[in-house]
């Protein structure tokens, strides 16, 4: 058995920098929460739970006047609200979904309709909605001419697929192309999603079996995990435990691993010890 991991894999530079910032910030300033999970990977919760960073679901349940925001950010009503409140805020928001927050809210100010291409019950969309208010909408497949204006922005969830937004957007040009006014697209998927699926994917053509690590509650690992399963037998697991030595019999040794921008390195390292293992 031959076990390979993908060049880029693991944590982004923006889940790094989020985590380094609560880090910090708790050292200096004792107990800290953050709104929602600081990323989504239990592990990461679990171990900044341990220096004193715990999660709240809304402003009412803070401790203290400080809130910590994470990578995926907020709408600016989450922001107006907390300064009114008095809250002092550590704003860990990743610079490339403040780019695509930035682009959402230039759109809707100059009148186009924004359609974000993603999950809409994602916290990164969520966000980057709010900065497009009444003009914006976020979803995965083409939306009708009468949900737009004449007018019309297209943005990403930072991590989508460059495939599928490429789908998307082509569909929606055969679709409405002839109706609308303007058409603005922006390529909002960040730089380390595109490493990351370049990596897996150039990995996966070359394994007998990809092994993705991370959160199922992660868009990128989700994303990682659909894009390998295309090409070769891939399995999406959490932690070691759930490897299941049967994967890989009759397979002849060639075995990829990949994780989301969440998952910690300690969490990919026992993957690979529990495969040394089996060797
Ligand atoms: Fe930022 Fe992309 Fe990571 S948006 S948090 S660098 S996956």
């Amino acid at each position: 058995m031959r076990i390979e991991k993908a060049a880029e894999i693991g944590f982004c530079t923006g889940v790094r920098r989020a985590i380094d910032m609560i880090e910090k910030a708790a050292g200096e300033m004792g107990p800290l929460q953050t709104l929602g999970p600081i990323v989504h990977n239990q592990q990461v919760v679990d171990k900044l739970a341990s220096c004193g960073v715990t999660v709240a679901d809304s402003l009412d349940q803070l401790k203290r006047d400080i809130l910590c925001i994470s990578s995926h950010g907020v709408g600016p009503q989450v922001i107006d609200e907390a300064e009114s409140r008095g809250i002092k805020i550590i704003d860990t928001t990743c610079p490339f979904v403040r780019r695509a927050q930035g682009a959402a809210k230039k759109l809707a100010n100059a009148g186009f309709s924004v359609v974000v291409f993603g999950d809409e019950n994602h916290r990164e969309v969520q966000g980057v909605l709010g900065y497009a208010g009444e003009k914006g909408l976020a979803t995965v497949k083409v939306p009708p001419f009468s949900k737009l204006s004449p007018r019309v922005g297209i943005l990403s969830q930072t991590t989508q697929s460059f495939p599928a937004f490429h789908s998307f957007v082509s569909s929606f040009i055969q679709k409405h192309l002839e109706r609308i006014a303007e058409l603005r697209v922006v390529n909002t998927i960040c730089d380390a999603t595109r490493k990351h699926q370049e990596a897996a994917l150039e990995l996966a053509k070359r394994s007998d079996v990809m092994l993705v690590v991370g959160s199922r509650g992660s868009a990128n690992t989700k994303r990682l995990a659909e894009l390998c399963s295309v090409v070769v037998d891939t399995h999406h697991i959490e932690t070691a435990r759930e490897i299941d030595p049967s994967w890989f019999t009759g397979k002849d040794g060639h075995i990829g691993i990949t994780a989301g921008a969440s998952t910690p390195d300690e969490v990919i390292d026992e993957v690979v010890s529990r495969l040394d293992g089996m060797k």
